[in-house]
């Protein structure tokens, strides 16, 4: 086995990025200030960080030191410096001009849609690139198409991608991007999973069908109950689908202190609805005699 992608090995490696080297001037700290906050810093020698207890930190100070660098300021406050995951990356520095699937569903999606290293997906549409950067990390070694109507929201999330991979390490996922209209067709075919974030994902309920393997995933994320209502009643009407499930996912953040283990006040509850369906074959007559 390759050491570098062994966890717990000498060196940490991501794409073409180490885990393990220090804060490099140029990359992103999420920096947790002695209030809890997050914040996200671009590493600039030039510039500096203010927090009324903590006082000025200068990212000099921060640039040379290992991920996961903690110091100690007066009043017995403290910052910790770690690099964002892919999580903190979407939350809070991906450019959002569309709504985007949040990491809370795009976890669950992935399962569901039994996403694997070195499937072959396709998504549309691309929007702010939330979904794109997910399946590009854990397709790793497999291809991504994704379709998006208009060219803007395709190059918004090339730059996204771009921004991601100067940051984070290259992605081995082979990527392309066609501006174009799911409803009027697909031209892949024996996909092992599609993903449909569109306001009418039953218009593309049947390219979907033709361009999946048999066994294959079909996943929608919808807002509203309508639109779960009108996808699903046509895939149950297709004679080649299965496993029609709708699910919501509910994060309920939870605080625990000394004495104390509450539900935190605030709580993102409904984003979207999941839908999955499996591609099967159309029903066979038996020739076997029914039982009994
Ligand atoms: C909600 S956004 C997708 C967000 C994206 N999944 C993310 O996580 O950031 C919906 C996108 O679908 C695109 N779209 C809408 N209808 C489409 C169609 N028929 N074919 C291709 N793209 C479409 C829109 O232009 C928009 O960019």
């Amino acid at each position: 086995m390759d050491d570098e992608t062994v966890q717990g090995a000498e060196k940490v490696v991501e794409g073409d990025r180490s885990l393990n080297a220090p804060f490099a001037e140029g990359e992103l700290c999420l920096l947790i200030d002695p209030k809890g906050r997050r914040h996200t810093l671009r590493l600039d020698r030039r510039q500096h960080f203010h927090h009324p207890r903590f006082g000025r930190l200068d990212h000099s100070e921060i640039i040379g030191k290992p991920a996961g660098f903690r110091l100690k300021g007066p009043h017995l406050s403290e910052v910790t410096c770690l690099r964002p995951t892919l999580d903190d990356y979407i939350m809070s520095r991906l450019k959002r001009r569309t709504q985007i699937i949040y990491p809370k569903d795009l976890g669950p999606l992935l399962l569901w849609g039994d996403i694997f290293p070195g499937a072959r997906v396709l998504e549309s549409g691309i929007g702010s690139g939330s979904a794109t950067l997910v399946l590009m990390r854990y397709l790793c070694g497999g291809e991504l198409i994704s379709y998006e109507r208009r060219e803007e929201f395709a190059q918004l999330t090339l730059r996204t991608l771009s921004e991601f991979q100067s940051l984070y390490g290259k992605l081995a996922t082979r990527h392309k991007v066609e501006v174009r209209d799911v409803y009027e067709g697909i031209d892949e075919r024996d996909l092992d999973a599609i993903l449909l974030d569109v306001p009418e994902p039953h218009q593309a309920v049947q390219h979907a069908a033709q361009a999946l393997r048999p066994g294959g995933n079909l996943l929608s994320w919808l807002p509203t109950t309508l639109q779960v209502y009108t996808l699903v009643r046509a895939l149950q009407q297709a004679p080649c689908w299965s496993e029609i499930l709708t699910r919501e996912v509910l994060v309920r953040p939870w605080d625990v202190s000394e004495g104390s283990i509450r539900p935190a006040h605030r709580m993102v509850a409904h984003t979207g609805f999941l839908i999955r369906a499996r591609r099967v074959e159309p029903l066979e007559l038996a020739s076997a005699e029914p039982v009994g």
